[in-house]
């Protein structure tokens, strides 16, 4: 019987037993109250308040300039909505690298102010006394791996990681770290296929990725590039289900048309 019949709520135990039981899991981003709504209707498992934010909601061309109190408000909005996906935030740049007493304060202030249930953060051995001081506390951590889009700076490039061995080997080694440290999670971005379900079979805990192939346990995209809201990114392994975008367009457009002709409002569309 699907996991999803027997219970209410999805909990980092149920994605644990989802990869226990070669389940599938389902995860998609959301950074505001009416989208998050139909999102967690639509029965996602997890929705990632993350900080692609910066991006699609704000317009920056990275992720880094987004801060912890914009992160919280659009979490908050996304938390309000939703009654059974895990609501797993982001950390932003700079809230928890380096400094692992800001790490904690960075994500008590997003369980406390956002009734959120998780943390992601991006890193392995790097930020490894961050995590532990995290998980100390009792929030759960879910890791992100490969392409980490807070580092472009250092990659330079958005093109897919580990490729060579040196860099297949430390994140295999920081996939392993992050399972032994108890993180309920982590996400792999565009990183070759073959790496990822070697990774996703080697640890424990459910591995989700993004453009990295389908040996994984779970995947997510980013909600505004899977409806067509978003034009301009289209990397190969995003599949769009929608053209929402022509879609608004045209209805806009008729809107403008309505007004102009003085058709909108009518008869039956005032008091
Ligand atoms: O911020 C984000 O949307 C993410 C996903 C792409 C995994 O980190």
């Amino acid at each position: 019987m699907s996991i999803h019949k027997t219970a209410r709520k999805i909990t980092t135990h149920v994605l644990q037993a989802m990869k226990s039981k070669n389940e599938k899991i389902a995860m998609l981003t959301a950074y505001d109250y009416s989208m998050a709504k139909i999102v967690d209707q639509a029965g996602i498992d997890v929705i990632l308040v993350g900080d692609s934010a910066a991006n699609v909601m704000a317009g920056y061309d990275s992720t880094l300039p987004l801060t912890l109190d914009e992160i919280i408000y659009h979490a908050k909005s996304v938390v309000r909505a939703v009654e059974k996906a895990l609501v797993v935030v982001d950390l932003p740049f700079g809230t928890y690298q380096g400094n692992s007493k800001n790490a904690l304060e960075s994500a008590i202030r997003i369980m406390k102010e956002t009734g959120a249930h998780a943390v992601k953060l991006e890193g392995g051995e790097d930020v490894k006394e961050s995590i532990i001081r995290i998980l100390s506390a009792g929030i759960p951590v879910m890791g992100h791996l490969g392409l980490i889009p807070q580092s472009i700076h250092k990659f330079g490039t958005y093109v897919v990681r580990a490729k060579d061995l040196e860099e297949a080997t430390q994140l295999k080694s920081d996939a392993k770290l992050l399972d032994e440290l108890g993180c309920f999670a982590v996400v792999l971005e565009k990183i070759p296929a073959k790496l990822a379900e070697e990774v996703s079979k080697s640890i424990d805990i459910p591995t989700i990725g993004i453009g990295a192939g389908g040996g994984v346990d779970g995947q997510v995209l980013v909600i505004h590039d899977m409806l067509g809201i978003t034009q301009e990114f289209s990397p190969r392994f995003l599949r769009r289900y929608h053209n929402l975008s022509e879609e608004i367009k045209g209805a806009v457009s008729n809107y403008i048309k309505d007004v102009r002709s003085s058709d909108f409002p009518n008869e039956k569309e005032q008091y």
